[in-house]
């Protein structure tokens, strides 16, 4: 069966909703956008399809402003700390964008000014005038999460101006009862401004012909939010706000206005495009502008109605772009029987994830991947993330590669036997692949990433069938066939894995002992992936067990943050209170070598050193065991603060501390020289 790749198209532009750089995102938010998006890309590249995936920093409109209200400081502050926290965030978690950008860039002002005025000077805008909130105290229009009142459907008195978060109905400032400001509590006036409106109605015949008529292939989630849209019929939309933080409507007489947010976001996604172009010595414009490009946008449900009619209707009345071929919007996920929202303090954030269980990025995207809320909204659970971690990556997956690893070890010193490859596998794994590129095609990742599990699930019956370890004594060469046949079957599943667990995929290829990862979807079948007589790397473990204790710590924290109300998002702390110098001088640090180093009993987080410090060898406890295995750190070089008084630390006295920088998401590093030094140099 031939699967269904678009081939009339010659490149793609794959978007993923760029994030409010306002806050941590939680892994809802990657479930729902960011890791689809991912795969989607990565599966493209591996067809060695021309791709510019791109994303960025939303860093407008009154979610940014209200953040810098709550922190006490400025919109740029929070803007600049956000940015980065999710910069860091994306790449830990493997996801791939070619550019991440950012909608504060000079770039992005002028392309969404350029943008504004091109419909403005064709008459696709109309500018009209309005009684809008004011604040009088502070003198300025309230944007509508500026206003709070009581819902007029449940009464909830902490309603916002645009939705009340208790009923989850979607409002506009005029239907509160009570509205006060937000700024200064005082119940706001109405005064009159003028705005700038799309008039979507004037779209509204040809989006029903292109989304119901010829977008029927849509996922049914967006196709019926589309259409209950269109059918209630579609109103002007404002395109501008009165607000000091933003782009500035570049006309004359427009002072103090700027592009409403969801006007300028969405064009972020073209001057994301023209910078990663520029850099990459492509043209921008072929990404968006010719026919046979394929522009896919990866979003969240509460934007399927900006993607899939406004921003099109922008695009249209432009005149000069492509449309979306498809915008395959996931839906929510819960968390632990409950909605996930960072503002109600429920949610797992990315940031936390990552400094809570470091290098293990691909056991998140793989739960995430197996519950993915493709067509209604999923769950996530802790219980079942050790679960799908414990069952299936340690049980089938890192099982069946370690038992292969030994097995060439233990009988060919870890030589790929001289045997020749099997009809039957080949004939396995392609109909896997072609399962496999079906189901993404169509935006299923969940049966997708199913099959290429049943690609290792095979692999570990072929072992349980054959027995090697006992046929080779009465049969060495169906040994050598079946073993033969698993490194194959390894290979394989090292370049289909690729789009859903990268970071997998990247240590397979080093335990298969290949340099570089040079195969593409096209090889996968293949049974001469890895040649005989190769050698193959020593057995390492894949995948760690996740203990229960783990999980219950995790679960805690949940519902102690909840008690609470406390996320605390860890960035660069402030610089400390000022020491002299003589207190400076009363500090001794010294490079020093980890010469040993092993768990500590019963202590997830600590290792246990001895650490060469040119005069003696010290041992020192040290919290770094989340982010360091003791067998890989032998030998590593590092800063020992030496003068620290003595402590026990479970019934061992430490002697001393290694001195670690820690990034934004609580990630250690060891502090050290580029240079190798021996231990004791002194450090000052
Ligand atoms: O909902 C959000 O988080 C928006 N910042 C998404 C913007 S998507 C696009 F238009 F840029
Ligand atoms: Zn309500």
């Amino acid at each position: 069966m031939q699967y269904i790749m678009s081939k009339e198209f010659k490149r793609y532009t794959i978007t993923a909703a760029l994030p409010y750089a306002n806050g941590s995102k939680h892994i809802g938010h990657l479930a729902g956008a960011y890791l689809p998006a991912d795969i989607y890309a990565r599966y493209l590249r591996k067809n060695n399809k021309d791709v510019a995936f791109i994303c960025g920093s939303d860093e407008h409109g009154a979610a940014i402003t209200l953040q810098a209200l709550e922190e006490k400081t400025t919109p740029k502050e929070i803007v600049d700390k956000y940015h980065n926290l999710l910069v860091r965030c994306f790449r830990e978690l493997g996801i791939s964008f070619d550019i991440y950008h950012r909608t504060t860039e000079p770039l992005h002002h002028e392309t969404a000014q350029e943008f504004f005025l091109n419909l403005y000077n064709k008459g696709e805008l109309v500018e009209e005038a309005s009684l809008q909130f004011y604040d009088e105290v502070e003198n300025i229009f309230l944007a509508d999460r500026y206003i709070i009142g009581t819902c007029p459907k449940c009464a909830n008195d902490k309603a916002y101006g645009d939705q009340c978060e208790k009923c989850g109905s979607t409002l506009s400032p005029d239907e509160l009862i009570n509205p006060v400001s937000k700024l200064s509590g005082k119940t706001p006036i109405k005064k009159e401004t003028t705005l700038w409106y799309l008039p979507l109605d004037k779209h509204e015949s040809w989006l029903k012909q292109w989304i119901l008529e010829e977008h029927k292939e849509w996922k049914t989630n967006v196709y019926g939010q589309c259409k209950s849209w269109l059918d209630a019929g579609l109103n002007k939309r404002a395109v501008t706000r009165d607000l000091n933080w933003g782009i500035s409507v570049p006309l004359p007489n427009a002072e103090g206005k700027v592009l409403y947010v969801w006007f300028d976001a969405p064009i972020g996604y073209i001057s994301a495009t023209k910078q990663w172009a520029k850099d990459q010595g492509k043209n921008w414009e072929d990404y968006w502008k010719k026919e046979d490009t394929r522009l896919i946008h990866f979003i969240g449900k509460d934007n399927i109605v900006f993607h899939c009619i406004i921003f099109p209707a922008m695009l249209k009345a432009h005149g000069e772009y492509i449309l979306p071929d498809n915008v395959p919007s996931n839906e929510f996920m819960n968390l632990e029987g409950d909605k996930m929202s960072t503002s109600r303090h429920w949610s797992v954030e990315m940031h936390d994830y990552i400094s809570q269980f470091p290098y293990k990025s691909d056991q998140l995207r793989y739960c995430l991947i197996a519950n993915m809320p493709e067509t209604k909204d999923s769950e996530f659970t802790w219980k079942d993330f050790q679960t799908k971690n414990n069952s299936e990556l340690v049980a089938i997956l890192g099982n069946l590669v370690n038992r292969v690893m030994v097995l060439l070890h233990k009988y060919y010193e870890g030589k790929v036997p001289d045997v020749k490859g099997c009809d039957e596998l080949e004939k396995i794994i392609k109909e896997s692949k072609e399962k496999v590129s079906q189901s993404l095609e169509q935006f299923r990742y969940r049966e997708a990433m199913n099959e290429v599990m049943n690609i290792a699930r095979h692999g570990n019956k072929l072992l349980t069938d054959k027995e090697p370890w006992k046929l080779f004594k009465t049969d060495p060469e169906a040994t050598k066939a079946v073993l033969f046949d698993c490194v194959q079957l390894i290979a394989n599943f090292a370049i289909i894995c690729e789009p859903f667990l990268p970071f997998t995929s990247k240590k397979l290829w080093e335990q298969l002992g290949v340099q570089e990862q040079k195969y593409t979807w096209e090889d996968i079948g293949r049974q001469d992936l890895i040649s005989s007589n190769h050698i193959v790397a020593p057995a390492v473990i894949l995948f760690e067990k996740i203990e229960d204790e783990i999980i219950d710590i995790q679960i805690k924290k949940l519902q102690d943050s909840k008690i609470n109300n406390a996320v605390v998002v860890e960035t660069i702390p402030p610089i400390k209170e000022t020491i002299s110098y003589e207190d400076f001088e009363k500090i001794d640090v010294r490079t020093g070598i980890i010469r040993e180093a092993k768990k500590v009993e019963k202590a997830e987080k600590l290792l246990e050193l001895k650490i060469d410090i040119g005069l003696e060898t010290r041992t020192i406890v040290s919290g770094i065991a989340l982010y360091f295995k003791p067998e890989e750190i032998i030998g590593q070089q590092v800063s020992v603060l030496c003068n620290l008084a003595p402590r026990k630390l479970r019934g061992i006295e430490s002697n001393g501390m290694i001195l670690m920088a820690s990034d934004a998401s609580g990630k250690l590093y060891f502090v050290n020289s580029q240079e190798p030094l021996d231990g004791g140099c002194v450090v000052k």
